[in-house]
Order: C-alpha cells, then sequence, then structure tokens
C-alpha cells in the first residue's frame, strides 16, 4: 500500500506530504481523522475549512456542531465514530477539492479505511460521496442510499448523506440529514439495541 502514497503516512496519520503544491500554500497543517481506530461508523467530509486547519480536526466548526449535535440526539458522543476527509489540507478560498486533489489523497484515505475496517462509511455531502462512488451523484435525492464502494482494496457499505452544513441555510435538509443519521447508527449497529462502544448514556 505505502508504494502508493504521495507522502509520509504512519498508522493513522498523513504526517508529511507535498503532493498538491496549491493545498500546500493554502494550509496551516495537514488535517487527519479523529475517533477511535477500531470505529464501527466512519463519516467522510470533503476537505478541511479555515476552522479545521486552524485546530487540526475534521469538522470542528458550525457544521461540525451540527454533526456532534446529531450523534448526541442518537445516544452517541462525537468520540465513538471517527471523522475523516477526502482531502486532508485546507483548499484555497474554501473551493472544492480538484480532481488530481482528491487523487492524490485517496490513497490515504484508503489506508485509513482498510485499518479501522468499518462496518458502515457515511459520506457528508456532495464530494466525497461522488469520489467513493465514483459517479456523479445527486445527493438531496439520493440521501439515504447504501452502495457497496471499492476504495484502494477494500470494499465498504457506503450511505449517503447531505452535508451537516446543508441543514443551516435549508431547512428542507433537517430531516433529510437525520433520517440518514438514524440509518446510520442503525446499519453500524450502534442504536439502542446495538451495544456497539462507549455509549453516553453509560456515563
Ligand atoms: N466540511 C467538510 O467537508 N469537512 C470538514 O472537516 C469541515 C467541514
Amino acid at each position: 500500500m505505502s508504494e502508493s502514497l504521495p507522502g509520509e503516512m504512519e498508522g493513522l496519520e498523513v504526517t508529511d506530504c507535498a503532493a498538491c503544491p496549491e493545498l500546500c500554500e493554502s494550509r496551516s497543517r495537514i488535517v487527519n481523522g479523529v475517533g477511535p481506530a477500531d470505529a464501527d461508523l466512519v463519516f467522510v467530509g470533503e476537505a478541511p475549512g479555515a476552522n479545521e486547519d486552524e485546530q487540526g480536526e475534521p469538522f470542528v466548526g458550525r457544521s461540525g456542531d451540527v454533526l456532534t449535535e446529531a450523534l448526541r440526539d442518537r445516544g452517541l458522543a462525537r468520540r465513538d465514530v471517527r471523522i475523516t476527509n477526502c482531502v486532508r489540507c485546507r483548499p484555497p478560498d474554501n473551493r472544492d477539492p480538484k480532481g488530481a486533489e482528491l487523487t492524490n489523497c485517496k490513497g490515504y484515505l484508503a489506508a485509513e479505511l482498510e485499518q479501522v475496517d468499518p462496518e458502515l462509511v457515511v459520506t457528508l455531502g456532495k464530494v466525497p460521496a461522488q469520489h467513493l462512488l465514483e459517479r456523479s451523484v445527486a445527493v438531496t435525492k439520493e440521501a439515504g442510499t447504501v452502495h457497496d464502494a471499492r476504495v484502494g482494496e477494500g470494499s465498504y457499505r457506503v450511505l449517503l448523506c447531505v452535508h451537516p452544513a446543508a441543514t443551516l441555510y435549508d431547512r428542507s435538509q433537517e430531516s433529510t440529514f437525520a433520517d440518514a443519521l438514524d440509518e446510520a447508527v442503525a446499519l453500524a449497529g450502534l442504536d439502542e439495541d446495538g451495544g456497539g462502544q462507549s455509549r453516553l448514556g453509560e456515563f
């Protein structure tokens, strides 16, 4: 696996990479995934934004608050799940990652998923959905659907979900997001009957 990586990876963390010149210029740091190395549920976003770049952790801004609250509403803590991105460096002016940048970073995501080996991967937004399914996706229409996707050497069950930020500017997306989250928690076996990892209710 490591021969196909454009930079250095130690365990689940990319420690050094200079594959994307514009991203090297715009990032303050590489933002790796967070959460258990054996998480049942992995959320995959697009790329770090300003808050994530500053704090070095995915989904810590307003959309992160939406995700954290949705997990809490379902009896899960943020630390119970793994949260990562397709691209680990902040694109300039928060633009979408370019195709080459997604391609450069894919080996890291593949290595992360291979090591974590989750029950379910949830894509947050259009970019990660299209990246993992390798086709165009109408994310609002397809949210809640489950697919098998190959990423690197592994094959994963992938549930499509709208980006949490979508709920902030379009109230009609709230139920789409909530329904996909309900399904994600159930499919990963983390609902009330499913047991799973550390649960808020147990503290
Ligand atoms: N949006 C994303 O897609 N990823 C983050 O880490 C934060 C916001």
